[in-house]
């Protein structure tokens, strides 16, 4: 058995008990009378409380706020949810990006239908057994919608904590993070639970930000170690960030009678169970052979490549993409696409209306401006 100690109701507590006091009074007194006037912040229904969290978890909540209230208007009950296909989940969050994020909404709204008669169940343990609830956002519903005493730590909460605690280490430390979520925990019990964490979360926001923090407006100054010893510019340490990979797609932009291939990834990956015109992974600068021979693969049909009808590039947070866009033709239609669940000729309009990325988005309509439908004479397919 190793000798470490472990935390128990006994143990030391790592803030002092009037310190405690003192940041929560604090923080709840200065959120009630800042806190910003947010949608979500309107409502008590859990399930758009819980929809609210996971958009914000990518997302900056000026670009959440349209898409959470048309997300609502589109999916009002967690049953409505549960019963749309996938594909009008995806639809309807299309560039909000991360859409294992909608994947796992969609199937956790199935579960709590079928395992917790359609409502969400009220506490973090119970809640983080359905798909796409980690830590943080069992921790956010139990304690907003709930009232639970659950904690919580995203990224503004860990820099407000590491500075008020003098918490070193560089984000992703398993030190600090367990250090961290150890503080949170310790916090977060007593009056208004919920409104302490999202008190945590916007003080992080907007006084305790990342540059240029307003100590001279915060209600917290006077405990804050960080503030005390003149480290607030250095705590926390900025993450190391891997440089982004690039990602180079030949796209498959097959017209045949005023219509498009479209094709539906599988569920898992990038991009998994969106629409898009069929693309296969190439190398940075391919030759048209590679592309031929990959797209072939993809849609388990010989095909040509003819001319390039344009380049989309999109960046996105870990990846640079590069959509290099090529009218193929192929004496066989395909059926069943070996890298794809489904396939589909669609006119634009029924393209447009599928759930795509806006990387594919983009490429469609580049692709339809640079004339897809518009055959040359002597294309035969
Ligand atoms: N970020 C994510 N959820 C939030 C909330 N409920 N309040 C403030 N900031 C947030």
């Amino acid at each position: 058995m190793s000798p470490r100690k472990r935390a128990s109701p006994s143990a030391e507590p790592l803030v002092p008990p009037e310190r405690r006091a003192s940041v929560r009074a604090g923080l709840l007194a200065w959120y009630d009378q800042q806190k910003r006037d947010l949608p979500w912040r309107r409502t008590r229904d859990p399930y758009a409380i819980w929809l609210s969290e996971v958009m914000l978890q990518q997302t900056q909540v000026a670009t959440v706020i349209p898409y959470w209230e048309r997300f609502l208007q589109r999916f009002p009950t967690v049953e409505a949810l549960a019963d749309a296909p996938l594909a009008d989940v995806l639809a309807g969050w299309r560039g909000l990006g991360y859409y294992s994020r909608a994947r796992n909404l969609h199937r956790a709204a199935q579960e709590i239908v079928t395992r917790f008669g359609g409502r969400l169940p009220p506490t973090a343990a119970e809640l983080l057994t359905l798909p796409g609830f980690g830590r943080y956002t069992a921790g956010a519903v139990a304690s907003i919608a709930f009232g639970e005493d659950a904690p919580l730590v995203d990224g503004n909460v860990a820099r407000v904590l590491s500075r008020l605690f003098e918490v070193e280490g560089v984000p992703g430390d398993r030190v600090r993070e367990a250090r961290l979520w150890a503080l949170a925990t310790e916090l977060v019990p007593g009056e208004r639970p919920g409104d302490f964490n999202q008190a945590l979360m916007e003080h992080g926001a907007t006084v305790c930000r990342p540059d240029n923090p307003l100590c001279l407006l915060c209600p917290v100054r006077e405990a804050c170690l960080a503030f005390r010893h003149g480290r607030v510019g250095e705590l926390p340490p900025a993450k190391v960030r891997a440089a982004p990979k690039q990602m180079t797609l030949a796209v498959a932009v097959w017209a045949h009678e005023g219509r498009l291939l479209l094709a539906r990834r599988a569920d898992k990956g990038l991009f998994g169970g969106l629409w898009e015109l069929p693309a296969a992974e190439v190398d940075a600068d391919p030759p048209e052979s590679e592309c031929a021979a990959r797209l072939s693969q993809a849609l388990g049909t010989p095909v040509r490549v003819g001319a390039a009808l344009g380049v989309v590039r999109r960046q996105l947070t870990h990846r640079t993409l590069t959509l290099r866009l090529l009218r193929v033709t192929g004496a066989t239609r395909p059926t069943q696409a070996p890298a794809f669940q489904d396939t589909r000729w669609c006119t634009p309009e029924e393209a447009a209306a599928l759930g795509m990325s806006t990387a594919m988005h983009k490429a469609l309509q580049a692709a339809l401006d640079a004339g897809a439908l518009v055959l040359p004479p002597s294309s035969v397919d």
